[in-house]
């Protein structure tokens, strides 16, 4: 049985979902899960045509998608891209942050552009799509999950940039929680683990190999795409109604040990140039 089989069809009927970085990976995995249960769906992402697919292939499960391409950097772009969503499908009621950078740079060697390229997408990004989606938000009484990582709460050899980013975000996540409960909007976030067929465990265990990161799961097999689209769906969803200001770690308990047989082997990789560019 997949991760999904169990869900009604119709447990988001009628409901309407907002999804940055839903072009590819683990966010279009998500922006599925709801329409395998009735959303409809706007995806948001920089480049158009990666959208144009990404929705062909929503679209075979019958319900509505719209495109609607902005880089989550620009306030300006990302609220005019809110506002279409709103317009061609009706208000926003589950909008996810999940757009994100990442790669390995150790800190030395990471300039600070690098450090502000990530915190401006993952963080900066997130504020200004919630930001732009809360009226919708606040009329359907709705639901925000942000896409997290392990690094917000664990330190990670070369990824000083994301996790603080991360950090960040997971801080908004519970801040929005506390402040917009009043407004009947939860908000919780999603930390995946090693998720199988995606660009960012691909980038991440590339110096040391994914047969090295295997090791580490204790449940010894990387996640699926669906398994992170299924909790989506429970959080978003009545089953997760009164769940708000949540963590919801979805790793198969990768981060249980800390990240120290990782990180020992990742200190000894020497990343070349310009933090290995
Ligand atoms: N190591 C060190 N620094 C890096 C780097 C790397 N591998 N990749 C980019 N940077 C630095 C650049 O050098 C630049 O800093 P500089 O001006 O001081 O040289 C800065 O980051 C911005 O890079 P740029 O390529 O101009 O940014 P961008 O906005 O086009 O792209 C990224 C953003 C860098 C995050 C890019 O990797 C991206 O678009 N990723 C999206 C997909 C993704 O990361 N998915 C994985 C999710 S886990």
């Amino acid at each position: 049985m997949t991760p999904l089989e169990g869900f009604s069809p119709t447990l988001l009927a009628g409901r309407n979902a907002f999804v940055t970085g839903g072009g590819s990976g683990i966010n279009l995995g998500i922006a599925k899960a709801f329409a395998s249960v009735g959303a409809n769906v706007a995806i948001c992402g920089r480049t158009a045509a990666k959208l144009d697919t990404a929705a062909a292939d929503i679209r075979k499960l019958g319900v509505d998608v719209v495109t609607v391409a902005a880089d989550v950097r620009d306030a300006a772009a990302i609220r005019a891209a809110v506002d279409q969503a709103g317009a061609d499908l009706g208000p926003i009621d589950i909008l996810v942050c999940g757009a994100a950078g990442n790669f390995n740079a150790p800190a030395e060697s990471l300039s600070p552009n690098g450090f502000r390229t990530v915190v401006e997408i993952d963080l900066l990004g997130s504020f200004n799509t919630v930001h732009a989606a809360f009226d919708q938000l606040a009329q359907t009484r709705g639901h925000i999950l942000f896409v997290s990582a392990g690094q917000a709460y664990l330190p990670w050899p070369h990824q000083a940039h994301a996790g603080a980013a991360k950090a960040g975000v997971e801080n908004l996540m519970k801040n929005l929680a506390l402040e917009w409960g009043k407004y009947g909007i939860r908000s919780n976030s999603i930390v995946p683990g090693p998720i199988a067929e995606t660009e960012g465990l691909k980038r991440l265990s590339e110096p040391i190999g994914e047969d090295f990161w295997l090791d580490c799961v204790p449940l010894g097999r990387f996640g699926s795409i669906e398994d992170i689209g299924a909790m989506a769906v429970v959080l978003s969803s009545s089953i997760g109604a009164y769940v708000t200001g949540c963590q919801v770690v979805v790793d198969g308990g990768f981060a249980l040990p800390g990240f120290g047989s990782i990180g020992r082997e990742m200190q000894k990789v020497t990343v070349p140039g310009e933090g290995g560019r």
